[in-house]
C-alpha cells in the first residue's frame, strides 16, 4: 500500500516524522515523502529534517513563499503530476497550512483516499487561513485523525460520518515525548545564559497580530512591561522581523533590553528552553499543546483557540491582544496558578503507530 505523506511548513515537520517512523515499521506500507517547499530556510527547514531524523524528501516541489493563491496554485500544479506517475493508495496530509490544503484539493479530485491528520480543530474564524485550509480539507478527507475531544465534537456537528472518524491521540506530542530527553544535551540555557524558570520564551507571526501595526504595538506594550519583570528569548518568523522593520518599531524593539530576539531555532533547542521557561508567550497553534505536555504556563495572545483542551484541562490561559488581560494572565502565572496543569487523553506518544494500524486495516 503506497501512501505520499505531505509536509510542507514548519509546523508539520514534528507531525510528519513520527508517521515516517511508523509507516517505515510497517511492513504493509510502501511510503513516501514530498516536501511542498512552502518553507524553504535551513532553519525553517533542513535543520527540522535532521534533528527529527525525517528521510529525505522523496520529492521537493520548491514552492517557496507567495500570496496564498498562487502558493496553493503552485502547490497544486506542482502535485497533481507527481500523483499521476506515483498513483498512490492514499495521500496523507497533516495540520492546516497552505500546503495541506492545496495537495489535499488535488489528491481527492483525483480519487485518490485522503486521510488527515489533526482534523477537526476549529478556531471558528473564518479570518484565519489556517481554519479555511481546516475546514476545507475536512470537508474533503476520507480518514480524520482527531486529536482531542473537541475535533470529535466538531466534525459530527459538520455532518461528517462517524465512520470516517478516529480519536487517535498526538503526533506533535509523539514527536515530543520521544525527544525530550535527547534535547536536556542541547546546550542553548548555558549558550544564553539562562537559568530555570528564570526566563520566557514568545513566539509571535500570525498575521492578525503582525501585519497590523497598532495591533503590533499594543502587543509590544505588553511584551515591554513582562521583559521588564524577566528576560524573554524571542525566536523571531520571518514574517515578524520583516513587519516591526516595515512599520518602523525596530527601535522601540531594541530599547526593550531583556527582550532577546534570536534567529528561529531548531526542534532540540526550542524543547529545551520551553521545558525550562517560566512561561510561553505565544499565538502559535501547536505550542499550546507542547507547554501543555511540558507542564509549563503558556500565554495566547489570540481570540479564539481552536485547541481548547489545553485552556480546559492544560497550562494555557487564552488572552487576547489586549496589553491588560496578558499582564492579568502575567501576574496569574508567577502566582502559580497554571503550573502542572492535566495531560490530554491520548497524548501518549502512540498516536503515529494507531494511525498506522487503522490505515493497514481499513485501506487494505
Ligand atoms: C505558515 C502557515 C502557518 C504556520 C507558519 C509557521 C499557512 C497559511 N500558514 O505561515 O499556519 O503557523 O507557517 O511558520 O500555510 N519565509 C522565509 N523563509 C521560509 C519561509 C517563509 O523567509 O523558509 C518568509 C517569506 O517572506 C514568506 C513569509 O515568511 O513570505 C511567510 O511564509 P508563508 O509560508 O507564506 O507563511 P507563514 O507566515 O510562515
Amino acid at each position: 500500500m503506497k501512501i505520499i505523506s505531505v509536509a510542507g511548513a514548519r509546523p508539520n515537520f514534528m507531525k510528519i516524522a513520527p508517521l515516517m517512523d511508523a509507516f517505515g515499521a510497517h511492513p504493509d506500507i510502501e511510503p513516501m515523502l514530498v516536501h511542498t517547499g512552502q518553507h524553504y530556510d535551513e532553519k525553517m527547514s533542513d535543520l527540522f529534517f535532521r534533528q527529527l531524523g525525517i528521510p529525505e524528501p522523496d520529492i521537493n516541489l520548491e514552492v517557496g513563499s507567495a500570496s496564498h493563491a498562487v502558493q496553493t496554485a503552485n502547490i497544486m500544479t506542482a502535485f497533481e503530476p507527481i500523483c499521476l506517475e506515483e498513483k498512490p493508495d492514499a495521500v496523507l496530509v497533516v495540520g492546516d497550512v497552505n500546503s495541506t490544503i492545496g495537495c489535499g484539493l488535488v489528491a481527492s479530485k483525483l480519487g485518490i483516499k485522503l486521510i488527515h491528520v489533526e482534523a477537526g480543530l476549529r478556531s471558528n474564524d473564518m479570518a484565519m487561513p489556517e481554519e479555511i485550509n481546516r475546514v476545507l480539507t475536512d470537508r474533503i478527507s476520507d480518514f480524520l485523525f482527531v486529536t482531542e475531544p473537541s475535533g470529535v465534537d466538531n466534525l459530527k456537528r459538520e455532518g461528517v460520518a462517524d465512520e470516517k472518524v478516529f480519536f487517535v491521540g498526538n503526533v506533535m506530542i509523539d514527536t515530543l515525548l520521544k525527544n525530550l530527553e535527547k534535547a536536556k544535551a542541547s546546550t542553548i540555557m548555558t549558550d544564553l545564559g539562562l537559568s530555570p524558570r528564570e526566563f520566557c520564551t514568545m513566539t509571535m507571526h500570525r498575521p492578525s497580530n503582525v501585519d497590523n501595526p497598532e495591533t503590533l504595538g499594543d502587543l509590544l506594550g505588553a511584551i515591554e512591561t513582562i521583559q521588564a519583570d524577566m528576560p524573554i528569548i524571542f525566536p523571531i518568523h520571518p514574517r515578524t522581523r520583516k513587519n516591526i522593520d516595515a512599520f518602523g518599531m525596530t527601535a522601540r524593539v531594541e530599547a526593550m533590553t531583556n527582550l532577546r530576539l534570536v534567529e528561529p531555532l531548531g526542534y532540540l533547542d526550542f524543547l529545551q528552553l520551553n521545558a525550562n521557561a517560566r512561561c510561553v508567550l505565544t499565538d502559535s497553534g501547536g505550542l499550546q499543546e507542547e507547554t501543555t505536555v511540558l507542564g509549563t504556563p503558556c500565554i495566547t495572545m489570540r481570540e479564539n483557540t481552536e485547541r481548547p483542551v489545553t485552556t480546559d484541562i492544560g497550562t494555557n490561559q487564552l488572552v487576547g491582544v489586549d496589553p491588560a488581560a496578558i499582564l492579568a494572565a502575567w501576574d496569574k502565572v508567577k502566582a502559580g496558578d497554571y503550573d502542572n496543569r492535566a495531560v490530554p487523553e491520548k497524548w501518549d506518544g502512540h498516536a503515529a503507530t494507531r494511525i498506522a494500524e487503522i490505515l493497514v486495516q481499513r485501506l487494505a
